[in-house]
This record gives structure tokens, sequence and C-alpha cells, in this order.
């Protein structure tokens, strides 16, 4: 779980920390970065995972996962470099954030799509700022099994389970969804920090 510190600040990061956010809002184009992910996907997720009642959804964007984890009673926090609409997002870049820059009186798994440009990075910093036991779940495209560079991260942080969808979900462009664009294989990788086994892998769907 994310460790969270209760200092008068918001639930998230500080005022210094969110105007560095701003500057790194100018270089991101928001078609390039907002596929909004299809709630079947989580519902699928949840059927297989179970999280700690706090969840951090750090990539909110319209709030498609946050909407399906609050419908099953999870409480949740959303932050994105961009608002997009879903309710109270903290305007907080991820890869950023460090440890210090976490309130400390909540405990959170984490739970995203992250950008598909920065996945790894995500994958990456949210190993770092957790604390041992916390959960990350990304969903990300099935491709990101291959490379040397996640090979190196594979071996350092193996996932536990991963969750591969036989049958094709869609990401929704800008927040639309288009059946017919599910070219892309996805699947759900399950970290638990400090979990040091060979990962499991589940077909769903
Ligand atoms: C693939 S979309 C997924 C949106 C949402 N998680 C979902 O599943 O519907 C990625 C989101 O990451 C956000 N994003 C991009 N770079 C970010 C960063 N450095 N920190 C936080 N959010 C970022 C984008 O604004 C976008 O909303």
């Amino acid at each position: 779980m994310v460790k969270i510190t209760n200092n008068n600040k918001d639930w998230i990061g500080t005022s210094k920390f969110i105007s560095s956010c701003n500057n790194r809002n100018k270089s991101v184009t928001e078609n390039n970065d907002y596929y909004a992910t299809e709630p079947k996907a989580v519902e699928i997720l949840l059927e297989n995972e179970r999280f700690c009642k706090y969840v951090w959804e750090p990539a909110v964007g319209g709030g498609h996962i946050a909407t399906v984890l609050e419908s099953r009673g999870y409480n949740v926090k959303g932050s994105d470099i961009i608002d997009r609409g879903y309710k109270d997002t903290k305007i907080i870049d991820f890869l950023k954030i460090n440890r210090e820059n976490i309130e400390k009186d909540f405990s959170r798994d984490i739970i995203t799509n992250p950008p598909y440009k920065y996945a790894k990075e995500f994958v990456e910093h949210a190993l770092d700022i957790s604390m041992d036991s916390t959960k990350i779940a990304m969903f990300l495209k099935l491709t990101f099994l291959e490379g040397k560079a996640r090979k190196q991260l594979f071996e350092k942080h193996p996932p536990k389970k991963i969750y591969i969808f036989s049958s094709r979900v869609c990401c929704g462009k800008n927040g639309e969804f288009n059946p017919k664009n599910n070219a892309v294989a996805y699947a759900w990788f399950i970290w638990v920090k400090g979990f040091k086994g060979s990962p499991v892998i589940k077909w769903v769907n």
C-alpha cells in the first residue's frame, strides 16, 4: 500500500508539486494519451482479485476504472495530469510524485491503465513509491511482456499474476468506445511489492 501522510496538505501532493505538473501538462497531447478502459475489463479484474478498500487511480482520466471500483465499495482517489472530468480529480504528474509528496494516513493499492508511452515508467514508479505488500494492477498491452528493458523490470519485479483477455476488450480513444477498435490485446498485470516468485497466468473472459 502506498504510504500517505496527514500533514494538513491535500490527500496527495503539495502546491509546489502541482505546479511542476502544470509544466509537464504542456508536453502531453490529450489524443495520444487518453484511452478509456472498457468497464467490463475492470469487472473481470474484480472477479479475480481483491484489493485493499483504499485505492488510488493515478491516471484516472474520465474515471472509467474508478467508477466501477466505487460501485463495488472501494474508496477511490483519482489523480491525473489533466482533469478529464472525474469527480475531485487531483492534478498530479504521477511520475514526479515521491514518497515525501504523499500523505501518510492512507494506505492504498494502485489500479490504473497508464499512458502507453510511459507504461514501464508508471510500473516502476508505482513500485518505487509503494510500501511492501501494496498491490498494483496495471491494464497493459500484452506486448508489454516483450522487450529487453522490460525483461530487466520483470526480473527485478516479477508480476504475481497476469490476466490475459481471451476475447478482446477495447479502449475508447478520448473516452469514445467503438467496438470495432479491438485490434490490441490487453492483460491485467498484478504486482505485489516484494513478491519474488514466478507469475501465474490466467486466461479470462
Ligand atoms: C490510457 S488513459 C487511461 C485513463 C483511465 N485510467 C482509464 O482507464 O479509463 C491514460 C491517462 O493517463 C494520463 N496521464 C498521462 N501522463 C500522466 C502522468 N505523467 N501522470 C498522471 N497521469 C498521466 C492521461 O491524461 C490519461 O488520462
